[in-house]
């Protein structure tokens, strides 16, 4: 069972992955994890923590001499800016340390910081923001980029790329090559395929800087070179669509998921929105009219491409905060204003690669299993045997 967990506080000494479950003999190259983390911290939106920070991860167990070796992985991500918060999150209390706390009293509406408060039973909420905080997704991430790594031996690849930011939508579809130029770029602006509506969404989110006010977006991520048969019709919980509407709803600040052209098939006929099913004869094998429903049917994959989409709110820490109430007096305030992202649509893509990577290569390893990687290989082949002489 491939399981993860993952520790650590926005701004406390290090986030901290725990993974259980992959198969022994697999190549984990650090780069292309550290590559990951880099893309994570990349668009334009990003607030003045993305500068402090340039994530790498180590790996302190599970891997030797490249591969895994069936024991639990262990990573760490050093937090840069720690060492500035040494005296407000100290490990261990000491005399006056409450001195140096940066304590949040004015709750950000759309933040975690009331509910978690009452819940927790804080006068603040700085321990509250500390954990809610997209930072801990930087550790999803680490875990994400050793999935991809196991799911890229059976040639299935994820990538992800942002149609959305606004009220600027992209309005044609994007090619698999387009969407995989982009995640070799070395410069990121908005990670839109189209450069032209890429300058509108950069004007849209100029704008939010301007008006002191935040901006949403949707992201889709793509998967290609899945076997038919990930996921199951038979329980509620095998379901792969449901595993991965909760993975993508589970990222901060994510409120909507769609699989393949929901929204749109939502107002259309049926007639007009399943993808019908062809025969080719030569090739032997299946083919699609379309693929409206995202590469799932009856929550397993159908062998066409994965498509996912992420909506994103926008980010609810404004340099022009909205109405609270300060916890202490129960005065009317202004909600707390900490330093901030305006836009982070294409951050969440990255992040919803690797959370998609992490339900795949979970049903996965479900289907095909394996101690070691020779193992997952075999049982992988031959299942596609059997789909092959179906
Ligand atoms: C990549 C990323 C970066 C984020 N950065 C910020 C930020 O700088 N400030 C902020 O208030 N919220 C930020 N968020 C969103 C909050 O973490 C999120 O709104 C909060 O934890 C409450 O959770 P909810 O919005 O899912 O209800 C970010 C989210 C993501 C995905």
């Amino acid at each position: 069972m491939f399981r993860f967990e993952t520790a650590g506080e926005s701004h406390g000494q290090c986030l901290v992955a725990t993974l259980t479950g992959l198969p022994a003999g697999l190549p984990i190259p650090l780069d292309k994890i550290n590559r990951e983390l880099w893309r994570r911290q990349q668009g334009y939106g990003r607030g003045g923590r993305m500068k402090i920070e340039t994530d790498t991860v180590e790996i302190v167990s599970g891997v030797r001499h490249s591969k895994t070796i069936g024991s639990p992985i262990a990573i760490i991500i050093q937090n840069r800016d720690w060492q500035n918060w040494t005296d407000t999150l100290p490990v261990q209390d000491y005399e006056g340390s409450d001195a140096n706390k940066k304590q949040v009293t004015r709750p950000r509406p759309g933040h975690a910081d009331l509910a978690g408060c009452i819940k927790y039973n804080y006068p603040e909420a700085r321990y509250i923001l500390e954990r809610a905080s997209a930072r801990e997704t930087t550790a999803r991430v680490a875990i994400g980029a050793i999935a991809k790594q196991l799911l890229a031996e059976f040639d299935i690849q994820i990538l992800s790329h942002v149609i959305g930011v606004g009220p600027v939508k992209l309005d044609r579809q994007a090619t698999w090559d387009q969407i995989a130029a982009l995640s070799q770029k070395e410069e990121v602006l908005l990670g839109c395929i189209d450069e032209q509506t890429e300058r509108r969404m950069k004007e849209a989110v100029d704008e939010a800087y301007r008006t002191g006010d935040t901006i949403g977006g949707v992201f889709e991520v793509v998967a290609r070179g899945l076997p038919t048969g990930l996921g199951s019709h038979i329980t509620w919980d095998s379901r792969l669509d449901g595993r991965l509407a909760q993975a993508i709803v589970s990222i901060q600040a994510v409120k909507g998921v769609e699989i393949g052209y929901a929204e749109e098939g939502a107002s259309s006929y049926g007639s007009a929105v399943q993808d019908t099913i062809h025969y080719d004869k030569q090739e032997r094998a299946f083919t699609r009219g379309a693929n409206r429903a995202g590469g799932l049917e009856g929550g397993m994959t159908n062998g066409q491409d994965l498509l996912v989409r992420g909506h994103l709110k926008p980010i609810s820490t404004l340099r022009k905060p909205l109405e609270s109430v300060d916890l202490e007096t129960r005065e009317p305030s202004k909600a707390a204003y900490e330093r901030s992202d305006v836009c982070v649509v294409p951050a969440a893509g990255v992040i919803g690669e690797a959370m998609v990577a992490i339900v795949l290569a979970q049903a996965f390893l479900e289907k095909f299993g394996g101690d070691s990687l020779s193992e997952t290989r075999r049982n992988y082949h031959g299942y596609m045997e059997q789909v092959r002489n179906f």
